[in-house]
């Protein structure tokens, strides 16, 4: 199996790149200096060279807020790339993997989302993901579509792993109270995306950690499991005034991945203690 990767030096990628290794599996890794999926062209003639049997459509723009400012670059990437990409793959017969989000959601369901249930995206980031996913169906037969939520890991550079990473800590910390979703370990998405794309199960996928919270309480549990002195204060997120809207509530429910491939995702408490645990991230 060759796999190509796109968006492979973010935080997802890299992680990915590690299990690969790991695994003897042959990749090429490109990211945007590479391979920018914005260039129909190219991307068509570097996919017939290397003609993977599995493509890892990582690349994106990630930063919600980037997306708000800036939303014809998100549509561009998040999106009309990953039709040129979905085109691309059923050409050349190659299964093609695409991460997507929670927030396709609205937030305004009292339980976690299920994979039929209906998205309606409250900012721009879930808007074009969720183009992206619609691309991708119509026109890519052999494809897997992973909804995952508020990664943190290694790699990572969002703002609990920014935090957690961060070798001198503050003395306080504000955290978001009051909204909700899932947390998902990187090393445990990526084990799980490599059983997928193994599969012929084509089709959406949700896969996080098991389990509800806030950054508060992923914070709160850090402290408790890292054993570091920041005070982590509770904050409304109104507070912040950033520049998208979030969800209030947009957990995702795992239950299809683990049934068709009788895995469970781990709490993301038991996650987070095992990245914990990991040498680099004692600091
Ligand atoms: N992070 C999360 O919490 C989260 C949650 C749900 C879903 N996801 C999805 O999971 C996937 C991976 O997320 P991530 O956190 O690993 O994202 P990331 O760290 O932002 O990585 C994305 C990579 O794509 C690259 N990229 C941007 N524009 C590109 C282009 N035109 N051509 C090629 N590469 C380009 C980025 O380069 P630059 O850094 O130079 O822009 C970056 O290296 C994304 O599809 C994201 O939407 C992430």
């Amino acid at each position: 199996m060759k796999i190509l990767i796109t968006g492979a030096r973010g935080a997802l990628g890299r992680e990915v790149i590690g299990v690969l290794k790991r695994e003897g599996i042959d990749f090429l890794a490109t990211d945007i200096s590479q391979l920018d999926i914005t260039d129909f062209v190219k991307t068509y003639e570097s996919l017939l060279d290397c003609h993977p049997d599995v493509i890892l459509h990582f690349a994106a723009v990630s930063d919600v807020d980037k997306c708000e400012e800036d939303p014809e670059t998100a549509l561009r990437v998040n999106a009309l790339s990953s039709l040129g990409l979905g085109i691309i793959a059923d050409k050349i017969g190659a299964k093609l993997l695409y991460t997507s989000t929670n927030f396709i959601f609205d937030g305004n369901c009292e339980r976690p989302y299920a994979e039929g249930d209906k998205p309606n995206p409250i900012n721009t980031y879930g808007r074009t993901k969720m183009l992206g996913e619609n691309y991708i169906r119509d026109v890519c037969a052999r494809h897997f579509i992973v909804r995952t939520s508020w990664l943190f890991g290694g790699y990572s550079k969002n703002f609990i792993s920014r935090f957690l990473n961060s070798e001198e800590k503050p003395v306080s910390i504000d955290a978001v109270c009051d909204r909700f979703a899932s947390f998902t370990y990187t090393l445990d998405l990526a084990e799980a995306l490599l059983l997928i794309i193994e599969s012929e199960n084509y089709g959406v996928f949700h896969v996080v950690n098991k389990g509800v919270g806030s950054f508060f309480d992923f914070l709160l549990k850090a402290k408790e499991v890292m054993k570091f002195k920041t005070e982590i204060k509770p904050i409304k997120a109104a507070e912040l005034n950033l520049p998208a809207p979030r969800p209030r509530y947009s957990p995702l429910d795992s239950q299809n991945y683990e049934h068709l491939f009788a895995r469970q995702m781990p709490k993301w408490e038991v996650a987070l203690a095992e990245f914990a645990a990991k040498p680099s991230s004692q600091s």
